[in-house]
């Protein structure tokens, strides 16, 4: 990830485009946890994005946007359950994260309800327990409904499966229950069921979950109740909606209600009137955190009073009178014994550390991410030292720094990739700025990235070739037989040399399928130039910039040869400059089309490749237009129309626009205020005109 730039430093233009890429961020993080049980961010992650918005939409009130994450939290329910309209919102707790943001909670508290020095304040402390939240209809002491928290407005309806847990009364026991209420608590799971419940998976060849939470959620979530039933689930009931009479004065009260009721509730709340003895049971709690048999990530704390909780009321998504005190990532203490290099689907090499196993936070570790060289250097780290690492949530460990120096050699990312040895690069962008990442120029050669490239070269956007989708794709490598695009149009061959049977007695195929799949490959053994460019999947050279490619030069020998010349010569060359030159296109692309045909494994690759198949050039589009087929330039100001609007009238027209003056330009149209380019037109000879003749030359003067 980027450094982001401190919120104080925005300006209101980069604050809302911000705020936009953190709403989207937020939406996806929230989809992956909710909706799908898989986490792809760590919860630290996901907190900095949330204070982020937070941060910035506290500076900036006027551009909140109307789908604020700020106003939303959850998913809306996923399909397959019936939707559940909570009786009042599931809310969301605020976040402190030291001691400081505990007091303020505490001031704000004092000063929202106008208390006097000698005033105390009670507040409870209780874990915060790391599960899915539930909240539970009661009508006449009868479990009615039980419902997940969705998006917090409406949920999911799982009643059939909350009520085969145990922890969850069917009836109320006791007395004093109002007629109705909402009893509201978090699903978990033991870490003894969860591993036993994974090692069942894992024998089972079913996927494992990623940690107890997910567990937990995934467990209830089954559509078919005997799974559920099947899943050593629990509840802690610690909050309550929508009570049609009162029933405590006090939270402390209310808990102890709940399990005169039949619930199970944590048997670790305290409770204390100052932040000091808040901070104690935090800290009492997070030393206990490892050997709890349960997941949770913080402590809750809660004001006692139920007359203050309703005056203190509540913050867009969260109430004023709780806060989740978050615990910090768990650390530990390691020795770094190397550092081994992951290439990953699309070609980025990731550095990870290679550590003595050692236990953080209950669950052993032998490896943590580096990132990328920048955070090498950055850490110091070098093979052999002892470092510092961090367990955040269930993602991969992270090096957090170096305690002892090993005496070793620094490390050098290496410059080939180690998969399949071809030139790893760091990209250059437009702005000078190097990317942080390393990438494997390799692509279809690269077997770490083989399937995903292969998939998009016979994909609707490359080659467009039927019935050979991902799956197929993945089988005919698994098997060997396709190992690289050209390989695709050996296939027979490839897999009689394989000593495999014909393709028509394999699995899934019989003889009109594959001789339709044999047929589709042979009917794209000409392809158009576009189609084919974007097949490589060179990075930056997408669907858009191919056609660009292909409009501008029309034959693809002509193109390529460029391509190779301006690889040989460099950025200086006339080669380079025709490629930059073309409209939409920058350096990013042209870099990295460089990059690619430098790789000698891919010079072999597309020598097999064209030996199989031809690249049909672009036709011309078909005009009528006198520039039709011509290549011009815009420059100085226009005052009929924009300059983008300019090029789109001209490209339409099948004339070629260009962003720099060569020999080859055939017009050069100049506005007031022309300057280098109207003077190197004039040296070359170029045709100039005004936009008033340009206008006539195409009939719309
Ligand atoms: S009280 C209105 N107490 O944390 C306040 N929540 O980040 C309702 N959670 O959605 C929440 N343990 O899923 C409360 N002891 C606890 C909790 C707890 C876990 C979860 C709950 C909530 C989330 C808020």
């Amino acid at each position: 990830m980027n450094k982001p730039v401190p919120v104080e430093t925005l300006t209101p233009i980069k604050a809302e485009a911000e705020l936009a890429r953190l709403a989207e961020a937020i939406r996806e993080a929230d989809e992956a946890y909710y909706r799908n049980d898989a986490p792809e961010i760590t919860d630290a992650e996901y907190d900095a994005l949330r204070q982020r918005n937070l941060a910035i939409e506290a500076r900036f009130p006027e551009l909140k946007r109307e789908d604020s994450p700020t106003e939303r939290f959850g998913s809306g329910p996923s399909e397959g359950f019936a939707k559940a309209t909570h009786a009042a919102p599931m809310l969301s707790l605020d976040n402190a994260f030291t001691s400081e943001d505990v007091s303020d909670f505490v001031g704000r508290i004092r000063r929202f309800l106008g208390l006097a020095e000698t005033d105390e304040v009670q507040i409870t402390a209780e874990p915060k327990i790391d599960g899915l939240s539930l909240s539970l209809s009661y009508e006449k002491g009868k479990l009615i409904r039980a419902a997940t928290r969705g998006d917090g407005q409406v949920g999911e309806d799982v009643t059939a499966n909350a009520r085969t847990l145990g922890d969850i009364p069917h009836r109320l026991k006791g007395a004093g229950w109002p007629d109705s209420i909402e009893v509201r608590g978090e699903v978990y799971m033991s870490h003894a069921d969860f591993a036993a419940l994974n090692a069942r998976e894992a024998k089972a060849g079913r996927k494992i979950f990623a940690n107890p939470r997910n567990a937990a959620a995934g467990s209830l979530r089954q559509l078919d109740v005997e799974i559920t039933k099947s899943r050593p689930l629990k509840f802690f009931a610690y909050a309550w909606a929508a009570a049609s009479a009162p029933f405590a004065e006090t939270q402390t009260g209310a808990i102890a209600q709940f399990a005169d009721w039949g619930f199970e509730v944590n048997p670790l709340m305290t409770r204390s009137h100052t932040v000091d003895g808040l901070i104690a049971a935090y800290r009492d709690l997070e030393s206990r955190r490892a050997s709890l048999g349960y997941d949770i990530d913080g402590v809750v704390y809660k004001v006692d009073r139920l007359d203050w909780q309703q005056r203190l009321g509540f913050v867009s998504r969260a109430p004023r009178w709780a806060i989740a005190h978050k615990f910090p990532a768990e650390k530990a203490t390691t020795l770094l014994e190397g550092i081994d290099i992951q290439v990953g689907r699309t070609g980025s090499l990731t550095p990870v550390a290679r550590l003595a196993p050692v236990t953080v936070g209950g669950v052993v570790v032998s490896n943590a991410t580096l990132h990328n060289e920048d955070e090498i250097a950055r850490l110091g780290v070098k093979i052999g030292d002892t470092v510092e690492i961090q367990r955040a949530g269930d993602v991969i460990p992270q090096v957090l720094r170096v305690v002892t120096d090993g005496g070793g050699a620094p490390f050098h990312m290496p410059d080939h990739c180690p998969i399949c040895g071809s030139a790893a690069v760091r990209e250059v962008d437009e702005k000078g700025e190097e990317d942080v990442r390393r990438r494997c120029t390799g692509g279809l050669v690269c077997p770490a990235q083989a399937v995903e490239r292969l998939r998009h070269f016979v994909s609707r956007k490359g080659l467009d070739i039927d019935g050979l989708g991902a799956r197929q794709v993945q089988l005919f490598y698994e098997k060997g037989v396709v190992h690289a695009p050209q390989d695709i149009f050996r296939l027979e061959k490839r897999i009689a040399d394989a000593g495999l049977p014909p393709l028509a007695e394999w699995d899934g195929f019989g003889p009109a399928s594959a001789t339709k799949l044999i047929a589709a490959i042979d009917a794209r053994r000409n392809v158009p130039f576009a189609r084919f460019l974007n097949g490589l999947g060179i990075r930056h050279v997408g669907q858009t910039t191919s056609q660009q490619f292909a409009r501008n030069f029309l034959s693809w020998d002509l193109f390529w040869s460029t391509v190779t010349k301006a690889a040989a010569e460099g950025p200086e060359s006339d080669a380079y400059a025709q490629l930059m030159g073309i409209d939409g296109i920058g350096g990013a692309a042209v870099g990295s089309l460089c990059n690619f045909v430098a790789e000698p494994h891919n010079d072999e690759m597309m020598s097999a490749l064209l030996s199989e198949i031809s690249v049909v050039d672009e036709v011309a589009a078909a005009s009528d237009s006198p520039v039709a087929g011509k290549t011009v330039v815009f420059t100085g100001t226009l005052e009929k129309m924009t300059r983008d609007e300019a090029k789109a009238r001209a490209s339409a027209l099948g004339a070629k626009v260009s962003g720099s003056i060569s020999a080859r330009t055939d017009i050069l149209i100049a506005g007031p205020g022309a300057g280098s380019k109207l003077t190197k037109a004039e040296a070359l000879g170029v045709k100039t005109l005004t936009e008033e003749e340009w206008l006539a030359l195409i009939g719309e003067a």
